[in-house]
Order: C-alpha cells, then sequence, then structure tokens
C-alpha cells in the first residue's frame, strides 16, 4: 500500500512537493490537497491525480491521508501540525516548525502527549549529498577537530522580506545544518551589519551572523538576498588537519572564447531539488516502516526558531545573545 499524503498549501514548495510524492517518491501517491486559493488547489490535485478538500481540518482527518505535507505560510503551520498531532498522523511540516518559540513548545508537547515522534521539519539540505560529503569529512577524522565554518547564503532578489525574517527564514538553514553538520548546539550569536546594499530598501541586507558552538566552533554566515548575480550557497569548514569546502554545483563547465564558467542554480528548487526528492523518500519509507522520524524533528524545529530568536533580538540590540534551550523532552533523550 502506499503512504498516502494530504498536501495543506500548494504554493510554490507545496505544489513541487505535491508533483514529488505523487511523480518521483516510490511508495507513495498524494490523496488530498487544501488551500486557500482554490485555483492553486485544483492545479495541484490534477497534476497529482488527487481531490480537493475545502477544510483543511477535514483534509487531516479524512481516513485515505495516512500523513500530511504542510507548505502553507508560516504563521499557519502551528494549528495545523496539533491537527495532525491530535489524528496521531505523521507530518512534515515545511520550515519553520513555528515562527515563534512558544508555539513550537506547544507542538514538542502535543507531540509528548502523543507519545510517540510524529513531527519532521523540512529542514531538506540534510539530504543534499554535498552536504552529506561535509558531514561525511568531518565525521571521518581526516579534518581533525572543527575549528570555523563560513556560510555564504546569496539569492538575487527578496521579495517581502525583512532584517528579521532574513534570519528566521533564510539563516535559519544554516543554523541547521550548522548543528546537524558539527553535531552539537550553537550557544551564542552576534549580527553584524555592513553598508547596506542599494536594493535593500529598510531591511537589513546582506548581513553577518556569527555563531559560537558550545565546544567554540565558530560558524560565520553572510546572508546577502538581493545579491544581483544570482542564487548561491557554500560552506566550508576549517579543521585542525584541513578543509572542506561545499560550492555551487554546476553539472558542466564551459571554455569558450577565452572564458571558463560554471551556471549558478536558478534559485533553491534547483539547487536542491535532489534534496527535496531524498527528503520526501525518506519521509515516507520511514512512515511505511513506522520508525521514528529520520530528517530534522520537532526537536530540531524548535531549536532552529529559538537560535534564530536569538539572532533576532542579537540584531536589535547589537550585542552577543546567549541561546537558552528548554530541557529535551524525554521522548528525545
Ligand atoms: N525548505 C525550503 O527550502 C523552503 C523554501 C521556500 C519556502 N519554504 C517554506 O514553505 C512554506 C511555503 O512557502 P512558499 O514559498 O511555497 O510560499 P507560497 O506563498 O508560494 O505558498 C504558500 C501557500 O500557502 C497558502 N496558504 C496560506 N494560508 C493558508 C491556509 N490557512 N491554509 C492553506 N493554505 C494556505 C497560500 O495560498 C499559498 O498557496 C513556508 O512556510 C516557507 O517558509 C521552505
Amino acid at each position: 500500500m502506499p503512504v498516502r499524503t494530504g498536501v495543506i498549501g500548494v504554493g510554490l514548495m507545496g505544489a513541487e512537493h505535491a508533483r514529488l510524492l505523487s511523480h518521483a517518491v516510490s511508495g507513495s501517491e498524494v490523496s488530498a490537497v487544501f488551500d486557500v486559493d482554490t485555483q492553486r488547489a485544483e492545479t495541484a490535485a490534477a497534476s497529482s491525480d488527487s481531490r480537493v478538500l475545502d477544510d483543511p481540518m477535514v483534509l487531516i482527518k479524512d481516513d485515505a491521508v495516512d500523513a500530511v505535507l504542510i507548505a502553507s505560510s508560516d504563521d499557519t503551520h502551528e494549528q495545523f501540525v496539533l491537527a495532525c498531532l491530535a489524528a496521531g498522523k505523521p507530518v512534515l511540516c515545511e520550515k519553520p516548525l513555528a515562527p515563534d518559540v512558544d508555539g513550537c513548545l506547544r507542538i514538542l508537547q502535543a507531540e509528548s502527549d502523543a507519545g510517540r515522534q510524529l513531527v519532521s521539519v523540512g529542514f531538506m539540505r540534510r539530504y543534499d549529498p554535498g552536504y552529506g560529503e561535509l558531514k561525511d569529512a568531518l565525521r571521518g577524522g581526516a579534518l581533525g577537530r572543527a575549528l570555523l565554518m563560513h556560510c555564504v547564503h546569496r539569492n538575487s532578489a527578496a521579495p517581502g522580506q525583512s532584517s528579521a525574517t532574513l534570519i528566521s527564514g533564510s539563516a535559519v538553514h544554516e543554523i541547521d545544518t550548522a548543528r546537524w553538520l558539527l553535531d552539537e548546539e550553537l550557544l551564542t550569536v552576534t549580527v553584524h551589519r555592513p553598508r547596506a546594499s542599494a536594493g535593500s530598501g529598510a531591511m537589513q541586507d546582506p548581513m553577518l551572523l556569527v555563531f559560537a558552538s558550545a565546544s567554540g566552533v565558530l560558524v560565520d554566515v553572510e546572508v546577502f538576498l538581493n545579491a544581483a548575480y544570482g542564487y548561491d550557497v557554500r560552506c566550508e569548514v576549517v579543521g585542525e588537519a584541513g578543509t572542506v569546502l561545499l560550492d555551487s554545483p554546476a553539472p558542466t563547465s564551459r571554455r569558450v572564447a577565452g572564458q571558463f564558467t560554471r551556471a549558478l542554480p536558478a534559485d533553491w528548487r534547483s539547487r536542491f531539488a535532489e534534496a527535496y526528492r531524498l527528503e520526501l523518500q525518506d519521509w515516507v519509507d520511514g512512515i511505511a516502516a513506522a520508525e521514528p522520524v529520520r530528517g530534522a524533528s520537532a526537536w530540531d524545529g524548535y531549536v532552529a526558531t529559538e537560535v534564530a530568536g536569538a539572532g533576532i533580538r542579537a540584531f536589535g540590540t547589537g550585542g552577543r545573545q546567549d541561546v537558552v534551550l528548554r530541557d529535551k523532552p524525554a521522548l528525545y533523550r
């Protein structure tokens, strides 16, 4: 029996997830979709051979929905995740788990009450083959102990973003990957404000965040959303015995007219296309095998929101902020 998924929110991300779940992930199908934009819902349902339902809570409880994928706007995530937990159904929620720490804590409490891990969070970089190689390099020991991590996160446009969402919506990916790669928590954060680019309006762009991990690794993250030239995500880990660099991948390079060039991905969807597919495949496989959450968990989602919140406070005060985490629920110990 395939895992039958209900998808809530079929904008850019949700439509792509629905496409992957119905056409690219094995052992999976989409059985229902909901979006407040009914036109979008109908388009996604037609291309994934599923039904449109007119109430997200009905979708969550539907007998033909085994698991739910949430890709609606950030402020709607908590209510839908809580409803999935009340229904006892696995849920993959796009990041952020909830925009505020209290919302994440309510989800962690509800998951504990349900008695099993049911919530996955869409930090798909954990499934990117390049980040996987970074993780393997750190695990393998050839680099020695990690000392520094330099991260670059650039995009070519930032519609609707603010200084706060630059941290909570964009830098949050580096927050999760740094924790995952180093296998330890980020304990402090400082945010620097370089000269702002002309196109950034009221938003501070670019921004430089510096985190210190529990063992003293410094992680610097440049986020530059109005970088005119394109989408570019990089990460270099500096260890005692060597370094490893994840650069923007390109399938081909050109040598033409005295120039050597490589194309950049158009945006995050093409850069992380394989990561999204692998994330969904692993989610579906885990549900089919009745195993606990394999990717980023509700705890990881909470920590990311907590660290991003400290970053937003550090941006506001100009000083260093500590990250204070709550106790891990028994479910995660
Ligand atoms: N993991 C990633 O790389 C990544 C990348 C981009 C976006 N995201 C996240 O994915 C989510 C969706 O982002 P997007 O870029 O697709 O945005 P989008 O605006 O393209 O799509 C959001 C959709 O949610 C719908 N929606 C809004 N309120 C709703 C509600 N109450 N019920 C049902 N549907 C509702 C909207 O009509 C829209 O179709 C966001 O939480 C965002 O942070 C994650």
